[in-house]
């Protein structure tokens, strides 16, 4: 799907979502599929989304609940890997962001996911990746 198409169908979903009798667990499921579409177009180049694949970043595998800094042997910017912080969906959004703003020194580019369905789409996502 590309990226005009899923907006188009994102927003169409955003609105029945108010609908009442809409089912919650389908407007789920969409937007975990819609969350992993963002993801291997922003994220994927340099995220694993599970813990054998090697990846240029740290693995995602289990972030939602992780503290930063701890995927078993990534070498994280010393920012990131003495940052005092759990990766809760409030974090991972200000990452998402302005992750250099919110962390100055870390070595992930910067990125600027600032609308907040996109952000929903991607958590819904990530919460999917066990550890
Ligand atoms: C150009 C490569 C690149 C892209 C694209 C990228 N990242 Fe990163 N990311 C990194 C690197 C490198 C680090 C490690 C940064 C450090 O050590 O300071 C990182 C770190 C992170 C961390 C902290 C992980 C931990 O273990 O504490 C999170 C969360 C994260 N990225 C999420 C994302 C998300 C979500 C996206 C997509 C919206 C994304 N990144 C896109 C390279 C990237």
């Amino acid at each position: 799907m590309g990226r005009s198409q899923l907006f188009a169908s994102l927003a169409i979903l955003a609105g029945l979502s108010g609908t009442p009798g809409f089912a919650g667990a389908a407007y789920e499921s969409v937007k975990i599929e819609a969350g992993k579409t963002l993801f291997d177009a922003e994220c994927h180049r340099c995220h694993a989304d599970n813990s054998s694949d090697p990846s240029y970043g740290p693995s995602l595998s289990g972030i939602v609940g992780r503290a930063a800094g701890t995927h078993e042997g990534y070498d994280y910017s010393e920012a990131l890997s003495n940052a005092p912080i759990v990766w809760t969906p409030a974090a991972l959004r200000a990452w998402m962001e302005d992750n250099t703003g919110f962390m100055p020194g870390t070595k992930m580019r910067h990125v600027g996911i600032t609308d907040r369905t996109v952000q929903d789409f991607i958590l819904s996502y990530l919460a999917t990746l066990a550890e």
